[in-house]
């Protein structure tokens, strides 16, 4: 599935893919997050993770190419009563704010490789000094597990990739594994995942 529309169809409907809990990764780093922080949750869908971020005190944005997706997240935010910004954009042609966040939340989003590249740039340019960027994704061992991610595996994650893509930040995790995921219809079972913890130098 690679095109706004294929998001957009999925996500019609009044059932969340992936859950309207954020995502056990990213609430185990709450510890890191501060109040008043600007968090960027890319490639948002629903909003499941913008809305915890907003929810913790932190000034959120949700971006993501799906504008349905976007109307729920906005509506999940209004039911929670809270405030968050989002932003219909492709992330790999998005003119990503320059030192704009000072946390980017990069979870399941899984690109083409040419808008991979264009797309952690954009991240790489929006991330402010100090600033953090906590990833989850699908790595090549998950491929043939029914768990979720992506059917074309040149989309997969790797450590190496986090590592190329975010070179110059510095790692405070970066681990890949076995993990257990239960996040809405979408992502249920066992998953083989990448997890990273990466900070710009102040
Ligand atoms: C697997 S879903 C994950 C959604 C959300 N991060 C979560 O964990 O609940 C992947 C999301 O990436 C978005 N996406 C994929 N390619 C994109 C692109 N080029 N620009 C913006 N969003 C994109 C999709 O619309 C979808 O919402």
């Amino acid at each position: 599935m690679s095109s706004s529309i294929a998001w957009d169809e999925r996500y019609a409907g009044g059932d969340f893919a992936f859950g309207e809990v954020a995502n056990d990764f990213l609430r185990g780093q709450g510890f890191r997050l501060r109040p008043g922080m600007r968090a960027l949750a890319v490639g948002d869908g629903e909003g499941r993770n913008g809305v915890w971020l907003a929810e913790q005190g932190l000034v959120a944005t949700s971006v993501d190419w799906s504008a349905v997706g976007l109307a729920k997240a906005a509506a999940l935010a209004a039911r929670r009563d809270v405030a968050l910004a989002t932003v219909t954009a492709d992330v790999a042609r998005w003119d990503w704010p320059v030192a704009g966040f000072d946390v980017i939340a990069w979870i399941f989003v899984h690109l083409p490789p040419e808008d991979r590249a264009l797309a952690c740039a954009g991240a790489m340019r929006a991330l402010a000094p100090g600033g953090l960027l906590l990833l989850e994704c699908f790595t090549p061992a998950q491929e043939g597990r029914r768990s979720g991610g992506p059917k074309d595996p040149s989309l997969l994650w790797s450590r190496a990739l986090v590592e190329r893509h975010f070179a110059g930040l510095e790692v405070l995790e970066l681990l890949d594994g076995t993990v257990a995921l239960d996040e809405g219809p979408r992502h249920q079972g066992l998953a083989e995942v990448v997890r990273a913890v990466l900070r710009r130098p102040s």
